[in-house]
């Protein structure tokens, strides 16, 4: 019997994360090795976490839209679709992407230890990979300088916010998952004034206090990104990582938030993109592109366990 314990959506903030996104070719032999594979992450997981307990080693593995089809069939989880790209003051792009491995711990070498072994099991199913390092940066701090994840719902309320209920009975336990990798243009941002990164972000800089009512403007990355509905606060859980290439001046944060509702995070986007009111933009966008877009679906821990079989 499926059981409905969730993947470790909720691990706890880890020093190091590897986000891997992968490409499946389109036929039954790859659909049938990531199968195998689904029924073996687990045990791969402790293979190698269990070497370095005190590291906290989890993965989560999410399914895109046009794979889900091709793995399991039907039911689908109701609220599954692509990636929906958004065109507003900014865009918001849709890129490929069949498979999401959110691996994450506090020391990298486990979670390239973790990846590499999946990517040897997936083998030739892999028609195309992207991978991206993410590093804990100080305390907590994204490249542009901000304490990221102040506001994160934990323990009771982050599984609330994460996890699928009984709004869905065949997937309850599962987790919808938007990625987005945005490139900071650092030299044009540190170029602007701490207070008015501030008022664009909507904390302060040094000691990451969130700014009052008269100060905030309604365009805050933090005004645009609380959705309030029936006077309750829709909450999603964010992990997200910075991470850089020196050698390619490449700086950025691979944005990664779970909701039992992708609606949720679709809102999200459309205020930062669009505006809300339309034009009232997140002007940290002006700063940041986003150069993926994905959403999957994580499924409870049994489906994956009973996909394998
Ligand atoms: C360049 C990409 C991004 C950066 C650097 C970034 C950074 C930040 C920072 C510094 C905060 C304030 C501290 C905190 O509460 O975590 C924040 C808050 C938040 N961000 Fe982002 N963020 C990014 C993209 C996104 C995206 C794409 C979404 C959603 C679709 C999002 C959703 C949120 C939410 C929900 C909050 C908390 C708002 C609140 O309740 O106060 N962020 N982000």
């Amino acid at each position: 019997m499926q059981t409905i314990v969730p993947q470790q959506v909720t691990a706890r903030v880890t020093r190091a994360a590897l986000f891997l996104v992968v490409v499946l070719r389109p036929d039954a032999d790859a659909a049938a090795r990531c199968r195998a594979l689904c029924g073996d992450l687990a045990a791969l997981v402790r293979s190698i976490g269990t070497r370095v307990p005190e590291s906290g080693l989890s993965c989560v593995l999410g399914v895109g839209s046009d794979a889900w089809d091709r793995l399991f069939g039907a039911p689908r989880p109701k609220e599954l679709h692509p990636f929906a790209e958004i065109v507003g003051k900014h865009h918001a792009i849709a890129t490929p992407g069949d498979l999401l491995f959110h691996i994450r711990a506090d020391r990298m070498d486990l979670c390239f230890e973790l990846s590499t072994h999946v990517m040897t099991r997936l083998g030739d199913a892999v028609a195309g990979a992207d991978e991206v390092r993410g590093f804990s940066y100080f305390d907590s701090r994204d490249l542009i300088g901000f304490v990221d994840g102040t506001e994160n719902p934990v323990d009771d309320a982050a599984r609330e916010a994460a996890i699928v209920g009984v709004e869905d009975p065949d997937f309850a336990g599962g987790s919808y998952v938007v990625t987005q990798k945005y490139l900071h243009d650092l030299q044009a941002w540190n170029a602007v004034p701490v207070a008015e990164q501030e008022r664009i972000i909507g904390r302060t800089k040094q000691d990451n206090i969130e700014l009052d009512d008269q100060t905030k403007p309604s365009c805050a990355h933090n005004a645009l990104t609380s959705i309030v509905e029936d006077g309750r606060e829709l909450k999603i859980l964010r992990d997200n990582m910075p991470f850089g290439d020196t050698a390619k001046g490449e700086f950025g944060t691979y944005f990664i938030g779970y909701a039992c509702s992708p609606a949720r995070i679709e809102k999200m986007l459309r205020n930062m993109f669009v505006g809300n009111p339309p034009g009232n933009y997140d002007r940290l966008l002006d700063f940041s592109r986003a150069v993926s877009g994905n959403l999957f679906f994580a499924p409870p821990a049994g489906f994956l366990e009973e996909a394998g079989q």
